[in-house]
């Protein structure tokens, strides 16, 4: 028997080496630089001015005393700051997360939003100014959330490129014929990511030639929307970010500061570094959106699924259709032959949105699977035992197979560890002032793909260099690619040296949807192989190999390599312009791949104070090959973590009338502390799948679907209360 709570994790079968992370000790010793570390000659330094009001109009500003101030370089508005080129929003084939540029007209649209940036010699000097610039705004009234007056309802069939609202069967007959029904409505609150690196920017000129030092999840997007907001060639920019200091989707699309940046730093002949403060990067960057949900789930008498109905509705901005859409997992979850959905999006005066770890599942995953839970206990059914009995190994909607599914086997491994055939009813547990509840629920993440291109060379001595431009977010992904490597060339990982994170490098796979590992590697896997072709598919080693290379009469064997998933239709030349999509809408069908879990928590709540305690998580997974069972197991106990967090920590709460986030700093934003975190078990279950690219399926995001589930059915087991409406907090308890 493995511990799993061992700090290095044994492999099971089809795992990789449990290898540390090859910058594991610059990141302890604090020698690795991120992006705003990086020295640049004589810089001048930006600070933000952002908006006091959600929506209205500037009148004019009050620059005078800023201005004074010895030390200001000068101040940029939308009354001084030349435009440029408008970039249209990325989930509409553009660049941007968030298309409203916010220096382009006496305009706010949301609070928070950039209206003045000051540069100065020192970074305090510009944070000084910018506190004496008075702003005179005409206010409007603005719609702060989902239920606020004046928002408007788009379906998201209607305005999200590319959506399509599942069905299978007939749901309305299948209702009606259902013996056992939940129908119940969820919701989920807004989140902030809260990267520990914050949102910076250094634009660097050397004449008509710009570096850009930023955090990125995707460096090859950055370079070409940057070209185009600036009209300036794609080959002209550079951007640099070796790695990431947390971003979890925040980073993943180009945000408006990097042009304003890049064309201020143009206009004073100096480089210009910006970092923008924590309370900034609520507002000018993305986040994860309320969410509401109306579920309705039907069986048969002997338990069987018959009927599932799951609408949803998502905050988005006036000005960009950002959709979540989880709907794609939900109907597709169990064995449920008559089936409707329908997503909906809702505009606000608000930021637009973006992807947070796990966008789609998270918020619609705890809907189904806290109705399940409803569900199995209405039909007098062992949540366990009502998950074996609606399994499928077909999409209930396409009728297609997945090219594997090992979800029972999760639920009965993380069961038997947890020890779950010892739960009592409803109420019936209690550890002193504590009620004890035990509760369990299922996660599932698409083993998403896009297209990838390396560099790999080979040297007469037995080292190799990987070059891409993927990105490591701090999941281990610059240690996943030296492994593809060490592995395919039979040598040490200690001999491979790994560059990414920069766009100089063959461009590789945005740091999102869980794919680097199987796309990125699928390019660097490729490159290998065409090295060891140039040997005749045989490397040699030691003496052999430096003959070998003598033979070839060459000093290296360098090799560029480019993947695209099967069936992508010039998905590499989208790729080079900075695209997600591998191809034209409709031209690509993906694989019907998910990777699965189980989880189990306990919770204690006390019986008087409704105080809430998490002591224990079980979590079993199943996800194709692992390639690195050590990092792999920290992304999926980081799942569980950030699950618990969003279950009863975590909500970034919104003034109705105002439209602004009240809690935008690290001391009122709740997460949890090492207090909060007692056992946390990761189980990674043997699986073998020949048809998803390196025979992995993503894992980055896999850990903290369904969390928030298991910890809402345990809470309901430990109080009888069902709390559907995140965070489960004390007052919700008491009402
Ligand atoms: Mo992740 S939200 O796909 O960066």
């Amino acid at each position: 028997m493995a511990d799993y709570t061992a700090p290095v994790p044994v492999p099971g079968r089809n795992m990789g080496l449990a290898d540390p992370r090859i910058e594991a000790r610059s990141k302890v010793t604090g020698s690795l630089l991120y992006a705003s570390d990086t020295p640049v000659a004589n810089p001048a330094y930006a600070y933000l001015v952002t908006s006091a009001v959600a929506l209205g109009t500037i009148r004019g500003f009050d620059l005078a005393a800023a201005k004074a101030l010895p030390g200001v370089i000068d101040i940029f508005t939308h009354e001084n700051l030349p435009k440029r080129t408008d970039v249209k929003f990325a989930g509409e084939g553009g660049y941007v997360s968030n298309s409203h540029d916010p220096l382009g007209s006496a305009d706010v649209v949301h609070d928070g939003q950039i209206v003045a940036v000051v540069v100065a010699e020192t970074y305090e000097i510009a944070r000084d100014a910018a506190n004496r610039i008075g702003v005179d705004y005409a206010v409007q009234t603005p719609s702060a959330t989902l239920t606020s007056r004046g928002t408007t309802t788009d379906d998201a069939a209607k305005v999200a490129k590319g959506w399509k609202d599942k069905e299978a069967g007939n749901f309305a007959r299948a209702w009606e014929k259902a013996a056992v029904t939940v129908e119940a409505d969820y919701s989920t609150p807004t989140q902030h990511h809260n990267p520990i690196e914050l949102f910076t920017t250094t634009a660097v000129w050397h004449g008509d030639e710009l570096t850009l030092y930023e955090p990125s999840q995707f460096v090859w997007n950055l370079k070409n929307g940057v070209a185009r907001n600036l009209d300036m060639p794609v080959d002209k920019v550079t951007v640099v970010n070796p790695f990431v200091g947390g971003a979890f989707g925040s980073k993943g699309m180009m945000t408006q500061r990097t042009g304003i940046i890049a064309r201020i730093a143009k206009i004073v002949g100096r480089p210009v570094k910006l970092v923008a403060t924590r309370d900034q990067s609520y507002t000018i960057a993305t986040y994860r959106a309320e969410t509401s949900h109306h579920i309705k789930l039907g069986a048969d008498k002997n338990g069987r699924l018959t009927a599932l109905s799951h609408d949803g509705w998502e905050l988005t901005s006036r000005n960009d259709p950002y959709k979540v859409g989880g709907t794609e997992a939900t109907t597709q979850m169990y064995a449920i032959p008559d089936v409707t959905s329908k997503v909906r999006l809702v505009r606000a005066d608000r930021n637009t949105p973006g992807f947070m770890r796990s966008p789609p599942e998270i918020p619609y995953m705890f809907a189904l699977e806290c109705a399940i839970d409803e569900l199995a206990e209405k039909c007098g059914i062992d949540p366990v035992e009502f998950r074996r009995m609606n399994d499928t190994q077909k999409s209930p909607i396409t009728g297609e197979r997945f090219t594997s599914r090992h979800l029972v086997e999760c639920f009965d491994a993380g069961a038997k560890a947890f020890g779950w055939s010892r739960r009592g009813a409803v109420g019936a547990m209690r550890d002193g002032d504590w009620l004890v509840g035990w509760g369990t629920a299922a996660t599932c993440y698409p083993a998403n793909t896009m297209p990838a291109t390396a560099r790999v060379r080979l040297s007469p001595d037995g080292h190799a260099r990987v070059q891409i431009a993927a990105h490591d977010v701090g999941t281990g992904a610059t240690t996943i690619m030296g492994q593809i490597a060490a592995e395919a060339f039979g040598i040490p990982l200690a001999n491979v040296t790994v560059e990414m994170g920069d766009s100089r490098l063959p461009p590789g796979p945005v740091a999102g949807g869980s794919q680097t590992t199987a796309s990125g590697g699928s390019a660097v896997k490729a490159a290998c192989d065409k090295v060891i072709a140039k040997f005749g598919n045989r490397l040699p080693t030691g003496d052999a190999l430096v003959a070998a290379f003598k033979k070839l009469n060459v000093g290296v064997v360098e090799e560029y390599a480019e993947w695209a998933p099967p069936k992508s239709k010039g998905g590499v030349a989208r790729l080079y312009e900075g695209q997600m999509s591998g191809g034209a809408e409709g031209e690509e069908k993906p694989l019907l791949a998910f990777a699965y879990g189980a989880e189990f928590v306990e919770v204690h709540v006390h019986a008087r104070t409704k105080e809430i305690r998490v002591p224990r998580i079980t979590g079993a997974f199943a996800a194709g090959r692992i390639m690195n069972p050590r990092t792999a197991r920290s992304q999926l106990m980081g799942g569980l973590i950030w699950g618990i967090s969003s279950a009863i920590h975590e909500a970034t709460e919104i003034d109705p009338k105002r439209a602004r986030y009240v809690n935008d700093n690290l001391s009122e934003y709740l997460i949890p502390v090492n207090a909060d975190i007692r056992q946390v078990e990761v189980i990674m279950l043997s699986e073998t799948d020949d048809q998803v690219p390196m025979g992995a399926k993503g894992i980055g995001e896999l850990g903290n679907v369904g969390t928030n589930a298991a910890i809402a059915n345990a809470v309901y087991h430990a109080t009888g209360k069902r709390i559907r409406d995140l965070p489960i907090t004390i007052d919700k308890l008491i009402a």
